[in-house]
């Protein structure tokens, strides 16, 4: 069984490399995603000892949770598993808005765990901050469902430091869930800082900057073809320059570029588990070979350079 880690101050106890779903039924998020692919990459993960699943209400919305659930329930390990989901949107009319009221918090968590065929949720997150709630009191409920056993860990995602510091008042706060990959490190200068300070374990989102940090693309990928922030063409040809270097150092230990980008931020301290996403079970299963390598410091410090530049 591959070294498990505890969650910050939880008593979740994880593989280090978990899975982010919001490729399995996300299809507001993703076009033309494979259900079975989805339901059997959390199979593939589920089998070769992953063991955290991060999901959400808005991926899908709700499918992601729905096949978090049905794969969860036919696994039968529901007890050997930590579910994460988040939730703070809601249906207004043909809108989507944010809500971090304490009554709508108490229902998102009661239907996540209808869609989820459970009768606890391991870690909660508010997804995205609303403006108008005080967010201590939005965490105090959160705290009240933890007493009634519906929820084991409390999380937040999205929040400004400010809104951070405001949420964990009480020191209720266990996880916060943020932006940071190699070619995103504002979360170093002030989240970092405090989360370390504070006991709360940071879960890096995009760790692979959708794909790009894999070492997968070059200088003849259409970017007509891809979607989101990463693939804009300037800071696109730049990362590519910085993976080759980073290839090299994974070529050196006969791994490959996702498994030295994977490995370097378990070596942060404010980390202890990273969810990279997946479409296949192929790179699932290539994601937890990033367990199989070690970094040197010398290493870890030249891939801090090589992005720092
Ligand atoms: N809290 C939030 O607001 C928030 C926001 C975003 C994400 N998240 C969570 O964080 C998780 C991770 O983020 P993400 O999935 O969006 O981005 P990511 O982990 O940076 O990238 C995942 C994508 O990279 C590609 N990929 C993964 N492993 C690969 C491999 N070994 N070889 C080649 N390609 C590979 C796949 O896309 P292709 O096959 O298409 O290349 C996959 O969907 C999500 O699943 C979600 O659970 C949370």
């Amino acid at each position: 069984m591959a070294k498990q880690v505890h969650i910050g101050k939880t008593d979740l106890v994880v593989n280090p490399i978990g899975l982010g779903t919001n490729a399995v039924g996300g299809h507001n998020l993703f076009p033309n995603l494979d259900e079975n692919a989805g339901r059997e990459l959390v199979r593939t993960g589920l089998a070769n000892g992953i063991n955290f699943l991060d999901t959400a209400f808005i991926y899908g919305p709700k499918r992601s949770e729905e096949m978090i659930g049905e794969v969860v329930k036919e696994s039968g390990k529901r007890s050997e598993i930590v579910i994460a989901t988040k939730a703070a949107h809601k249906f207004a009319g043909n809108e989507i808005v944010v809500d971090n009221s304490p009554a709508f918090l108490e229902q998102a968590v009661d239907e996540a765990l209808q869609r989820l065929q459970t009768d606890y949720i391991d870690l909660f997150y508010i997804h995205f901050p609303d403006k108008d709630t005080p967010k201590d009191e939005a965490v105090g409920a959160l705290q009240q469902l933890r007493n009634e056993g519906k929820i084991r860990a409390i999380g937040v995602s999205n929040f400004s430091i400010e809104q951070l510091k405001e949420a964990n008042k009480d020191g209720y706060v266990d996880v916060y869930q943020g932006e940071y990959n190699l070619l995103a490190r504002e979360a170093e200068k002030e989240l970092f800082p405090y989360v370390i300070n504070n006991g709360i374990s940071f879960i890096p989102y995009f760790p692979l900057a959708s794909g790009l940090l894999t070492g997968k693309y070059d200088k003849n990928t259409n970017l007509d073809e891809k979607r989101g922030k990463f693939f804009k063409k300037d800071l696109f040809e730049a990362t590519l320059e910085k993976i080759e270097r980073i290839r090299k150092i994974a070529n050196d230990k006969g791994a490959e570029v996702a498994h030295v980008v994977l490995a370097w931020y378990l070596t942060r301290e404010a980390i202890d588990v990273i969810i990279p996403g997946a479409k296949r079970s192929e790179q699932v299963l290539h994601n937890l070979k990033t367990l199989d390598i070690q970094l040197t410091e010398t290493e870890i410090q030249e891939i801090d350079q090589i992005f720092n530049s």
